[in-house]
């Protein structure tokens, strides 16, 4: 029997496991339960606790440990756009310019570093065919009005000396920005910590709640019940396999495999100082002589091994654009999992189910999205409507009807 079937009698609602009894403003129920502690589920955690709401995050494994540990942590809606995904874009654009503004925020509310650098980006050819289809990509760049330069070789080479003598053209986007996403999950846990929010780690959900159709809360594998006004739905690439919920409620969301090579150098003397990308790569350095360089684009399902094909890939596309990487310390190779749509835009907002509430389908851009998924969700728990920049991130166009929000619950496990 799936644990969200009710036929036995005994609704999951009754089968509460009280949590010990909690002091100060803990003893109100929840206002949300959120499942999943990257940077998704925490900024959503941070940004309601501020808004005075009670919120728990339930987290399988440790906070980031799904995508939002891998994630090279480019904020880069210019390079990530592509054709026919103009709809995501007006989305990306709005948190990008969130972003300086939320990194102060975090970093003042966590009294800890982000890593969050303006650093710029360069999209290079290196060689004819690919010049031919950057020159492609800059034309679409300015059809959407985006800021982009186009550049000759010598002057990629100015701004960024040690690039392959045959670096063919390139795009130079100043706006472009970075952030360390190991950094940043540390700070949204301290700041959602700080703002009253509770993180729980190791606290895996096997079950829903449903009253009356209506979600009120989940069980974990602990056996502890967590009841709430709303359940936000933020496990990244795992959200549309979590078997907890009715098989209609579930959003489609797949896993899509990326494999990182992470490599260092000198601090002072780095590779590249800006992001570097290329057709096939992407090189992010970071202020403490690491050059993340990424990524594969696998569909194998839940697959994370990182392959001897994948790390080669990566390798000689990064060597062909820096050939100077060759001198680098090999520190890791890692690989995690994307949270994909059909349409590679997010999900953002009531859906599947009443009462639940969907934070995720991020794609390649969850920590870009991260500051306008958390205010657009922190809104939603406060009963405010969507705004118009997160509209087409509705879970509606999918299918997934948008459901209530659940009344708040008069018996709360504490
Ligand atoms: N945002 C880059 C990636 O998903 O690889």
């Amino acid at each position: 029997m799936p644990d969200h079937d009710q036929s036995d009698g005994v609704r999951e609602a009754d089968r509460v496991v009280p949590l010990r009894r909690r002091a100060g403003g803990r003893d109100r129920p929840l206002d949300a339960v959120i499942v999943g502690g990257g940077a998704i589920g925490l900024a959503c955690a941070w940004r309601a606790a501020e808004r005075g709401l009670r919120v728990r995050v339930l987290e399988r494994e440790e906070p980031g440990a799904g995508a939002s540990g891998v994630a090279a942590g480019m904020l880069a809606p210019v390079g990530e756009v592509s054709w026919g995904e103009e709809p995501g874009l007006r989305i990306a654009l709005a948190s990008a310019s969130a972003w300086p503004g939320f990194a102060d925020e975090l970093e003042a509310a966590a009294e800890m570093d982000t890593g969050y650098a303006r650093l710029g980006a360069l999209h290079v050819a290196l060689d004819r065919d690919e010049a031919a289809e950057l020159r492609r990509r800059f034309d679409l760049l300015r059809s959407l009005g985006l800021p982009a330069e186009w550049l000759r070789p010598s002057a990629c080479r100015e701004l960024e000396p040690g690039l392959s003598p045959s670096c063919a053209a390139g795009i130079r986007a100043d706006g472009e920005a970075a952030v360390d996403p190991g950094l940043l999950v540390r700070c949204l846990q301290a700041a959602a910590e700080r703002a009253g929010a509770e993180v729980v780690v190791h606290a895996e959900v096997i079950a829903a709640q449903i009253a009356a159709d209506v979600l009120v809360g989940v069980r974990t594998a602990d056996g502890h019940e967590h009841r709430a006004k709303s359940v936000v739905l933020a496990s990244g690439a795992w959200s549309g396999a979590a078997t907890w919920l009715p098989s209609s409620a579930r959003p489609p969301v797949r896993p899509v495999k990326g494999q990182v090579v992470v490599a260092r150098g000198s601090r002072k003397e780095p590779v590249c100082e800006r992001i570097v990308a290329s057709e096939r790569v992407y090189l992010v350095p970071r202020a403490d002589g690491r050059l993340i360089i990424g990524a594969t684009v696998e569909e194998r399902g839940f697959d994370t091994q990182v392959t001897a094909g994948g790390v080669l890939e990566l390798l000689r596309e990064a060597y062909r654009a820096l050939p100077d990487i060759a001198e680098l310390e090999l520190v890791e190779s890692v690989a995690g999992l994307r949270p994909a749509t059909p349409d590679n835009l997010p999900l953002i907002g009531p859906g599947g189910l009443d009462g639940l509430v969907l934070a995720t389908g991020h794609w390649r851009n969850g920590i870009l999205l991260a500051p306008i998924t958390a205010d657009a969700i922190a809104g939603l728990l406060s009963g405010e409507k969507p705004s118009p920049e997160v509209a087409a991130a509705s879970p509606e166009r999918l299918g997934l009807e948008a459901g209530l929000l659940a009344p708040v619950p008069e018996e709360v496990p504490r």
